[in-house]
């Protein structure tokens, strides 16, 4: 029998605050139509004075928590994907398991800032592949406003803060459930395409996200649309198969191009890139938990998810709802 990480449940929590494009008029040389047309953009969460990254981690754990049926000692390990942790360390990890009342078990933050969930991911399947552990909470959360230039219009506009928690179980007897294929790259040719300008080896500080948006555009279609067959080849299946594309949600027009070369429809997209904007590695945790809750997504649905980011850093998951 093969053992597999199957997904048992799923949750997420956005901050209250909803900012619309008009916010940003009149602040800076921006329209809603610019940010519209160009990323699909209508809306995005920013959290509140005081509320951290691990506290949007908390609450997404709970949700899943609670449509799984589980508690927190059901859980043998935690996986946070964020690039906008609440200190340098200790990791969103463990101050996600102590808020949740864990004393055993593990917590660690992976950072491959957009692609973070994917890679996220890979770890949690590749763990309970393995028989390390048998439940795992795997996060995306991120404060993404607190890293933005808000007098750099071309980035600005386009981060928002969130998070989306996924349980993965260990089933012998999942058939063809859980996750089929995963797909992982990087390159650090490509890093001052999307980086942040401070560190703590660097300048002391947390910095501000600078972005080449055109160039990082031209690279994140084909490098999505490529790592995708990729994960769908080594699970044996192709385009036609995908019931749901769940992307990384940065801009509407690479969403859109990614699925036109895997000849894929967009009505079997999930999209929450207009509500949300990119909350980086929570984008795919928050647009799986959405369909989900709406009913669009359902057991045995074939899902594909593929994500790229800083680094550059890109990869795909193939799995079975
Ligand atoms: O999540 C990680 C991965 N991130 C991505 O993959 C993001 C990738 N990039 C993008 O999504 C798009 O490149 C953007 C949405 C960032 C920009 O769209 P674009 O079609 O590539 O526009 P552009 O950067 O070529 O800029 C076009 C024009 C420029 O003016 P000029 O030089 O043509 O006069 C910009 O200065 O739009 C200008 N512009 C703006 N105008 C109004 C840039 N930002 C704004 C703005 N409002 N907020």
């Amino acid at each position: 029998m093969t053992r597999r990480a199957v997904a048992r449940g799923i949750g997420h929590y956005l901050p209250d605050r909803i900012v619309p494009n008009s916010h940003f008029e009149g602040l800076i040389d921006t329209t809603d139509e610019w940010i519209r047309t160009r990323s699909g953009i209508e809306r995005r969460h920013f959290a509140a004075e005081g509320q951290t990254t691990s506290d949007l981690a908390t609450r997404a754990a709970e949700a899943a928590l609670a449509h799984a049926g589980l508690t927190a000692q059901d859980i043998d390990g935690i996986i946070i994907a964020t690039s906008t942790p609440d200190l340098t360390f200790p990791s969103v990890g463990t101050m996600v398991q102590h808020a949740l009342g864990m004393t055993r078990g593990f917590a660690f933050d992976v950072q491959a800032v957009c692609a973070g969930f994917i890679y996220a991911l890979c770890n949690a399947n590749a763990l309970i592949v393995a028989g390390q552990a048998d439940r795992l909470l795997v996060i995306g959360a991120e404060t993404f406003s607190r890293i933005m230039d808000w007098e750099d219009r071309s980035t600005c506009v386009l981060f928002g803060d969130g998070a989306g928690a996924l349980i993965l179980e260990a089933r012998e007897d999942a058939e063809d459930r859980g996750i089929l294929a995963t797909d992982l790259n990087s390159d650090g040719r490509y890093r001052d395409m999307l980086y942040v300008d401070g560190g703590v080896s660097t300048t002391g500080t947390s910095g501000k996200l600078r972005m080449q948006g055109n160039p990082l555009f031209r690279q994140a279609v084909d490098k999505l649309a490529s790592t995708a067959v990729t994960a769908l080849e080594r699970a044996g299946l192709s385009g036609a198969d995908v019931d749901w594309v769940v992307p990384h949600q940065a801009n509407i027009r690479i969403i859109a191009g990614t699925a036109k070369k895997l000849g894929l429809p967009m009505d079997r997209v999930i999209l929450t890139v207009q509500d949300h904007g990119n909350t980086s590695a929570a984008s795919i945790p928050l647009a799986l938990s959405i369909g989900v809750a709406d009913g669009r997504i359902t057991t045995g649905d074939l899902i594909l998810s593929e994500a790229i980011g800083g680094g550059l850093a890109w990869g795909a998951v193939v799995m079975r709802w």
